[in-house]
């Protein structure tokens, strides 16, 4: 990797997918597949190729972090790891403290690889544990269990300088006092940051369909925002700090890569399904890649990417992306921030009198400076969302 500078432009982040697991979750919609055998090596050769097309289209503005999402990048061969941080930092010049995340599935053989990916470049492992509980784990169809999560945790804290943990926690018969216990337990393992999602069922998963049938019955409204409370609570005692969401941080420790998509700035998508938003020309495109694995691999193979979408955005959507990512942050969306990133004023983008009635009954915050969510306007977040926008 070469020497870091520092840079007083704008930077970009970068995600790259990988969109292979081992088995697929019962309640995971996001784009990823089962291979009998992967095929590594068109793979890597693939990303490398789309990677060095979509960087030799774009300004050469700072790289500040590379994102390793899935499906399950750890099934990834860490050379390929180590070739695509190569090729990014060599092409792009790079930030200081540039954040190289990698999602990392806790099995053992996984385990045994976290070194390699370690000295292919990678300084944040994100760790899928989903929960501490062997029948919860069970039910949620993952390929691990609680030791190996323990012992995956063991063995990053002492190879990365950051890592995160993932859990899912508001589950089919899971009682708050159950929770509590379960992430107590977590915190007493946690380094300095943690994703905790109330499970959603999405779309045509597994459970969507047992949930149709009745087979599934997640906790209730007032259930789900006592859980969301509590969390809200514990988690600062241990002083980490919601952020956003779903996501606690002790100050400085938050993702650099994630805030990039919560604050609306300029990232980088490569890989099956991958978006991305970049800055041309001043203006702001949005980018999609050929979603199936197969599709993409041909598309790269033939014209170098696999672009599908390259499509410019209006201020109106500009303002309509920004607000449904920022509202998410704890600390909302800066209206000078917003004017200069979407060309229309905040005040222009929503529905004033629908902003009032929202702030009268204390779901948002609102000083002509920056607008976000209170704590209570957090559990309703879509249809706070669908009430404001115009
Ligand atoms: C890209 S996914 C998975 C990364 C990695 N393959 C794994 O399984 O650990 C990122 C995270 O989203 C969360 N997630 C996925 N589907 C979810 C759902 N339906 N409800 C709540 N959380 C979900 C899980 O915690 C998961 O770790
Ligand atoms: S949750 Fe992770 S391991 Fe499971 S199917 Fe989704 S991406 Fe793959």
């Amino acid at each position: 990797m070469k020497a870091t500078i520092q840079h007083t432009q704008q930077g970009i982040g970068l995600y790259i997918h990988w969109p292979f697991c081992l088995a697929k979750c019962p309640y995971c919609d996001f784009n990823s597949y089962v291979a009998e055998q992967i095929p590594q090596e068109a793979y890597a050769k693939a990303l490398v190729q789309e990677l060095q097309t979509t960087l030799a289209e774009i300004p050469k503005v700072p790289l500040t972090s590379i994102f390793f999402g899935g499906g399950t990048p750890s099934l990834m061969l860490p050379s390929t790891t180590q070739i695509l941080i190569d090729t990014a930092t060599s092409l792009l010049p790079v930030s200081e403290n540039l954040e190289i995340t990698l999602e990392a599935n806790p099995t053992s053989v996984e385990n045994q690889k976290l070194k390699d990916f370690y000295h292919a470049g990678v300084n944040r492992a994100s760790l899928g544990i989903q929960s501490l509980n062997p029948t919860a784990l069970k039910a949620l169809g993952r390929e691990h269990s609680v030791g190996q999560a323990i012992e995956a945790l063991t063995i990053a804290k002492k190879i990365f300088p950051r890592i995160s943990f993932d859990l899912i926690y508001a589950r089919e018969g899971q009682t708050i006092q159950e929770w509590e216990g379960e992430l107590q337990e977590a915190l007493a393992l946690t380094h300095d940051h943690l994703s905790l999602y109330q499970l959603t069922i999405e779309p045509g998963t597994i459970f969507a369909k047992q949930y149709r049938q009745g087979k599934i019955i997640l906790p209730d409204e007032e259930l789900s925002t006592a859980m969301l409370t509590i969390t809200e609570m514990i988690t600062s005692q241990y002083g980490l700090q919601a952020y956003e969401i779903s996501n606690y941080a002790k100050p400085g420790a938050e993702s650099r890569h994630n805030l990039t998509y919560w604050q609306y700035k300029d990232y980088i998508g490569i890989g099956p399904g991958a978006h991305g938003r970049v800055t041309l020309d001043q203006t702001l495109y949005a980018t999609e890649r050929h979603k199936n694995p197969v599709r993409w691999l041909e598309h790269v193979q033939q014209n170098g990417h696999a672009l599908s979408v390259k499509e410019a955005l209006t201020p109106a959507e500009k303002a309509q992306e920004m607000l449904l990512m920022g509202l998410r942050l704890i600390k909302g969306v800066q209206a000078q921030q917003f004017e200069k990133r979407c060309g229309m004023a905040l005040t222009d983008a929503v529905n004033m009198s629908m902003l009032s009635a929202l702030v009268e009954e204390n779901f948002l915050s609102w000083d002509q400076e920056c607008l976000k969510t209170t704590p209570q306007g957090r559990l309703r977040l879509n249809a706070i969302l669908e009430a404001l926008l115009k």
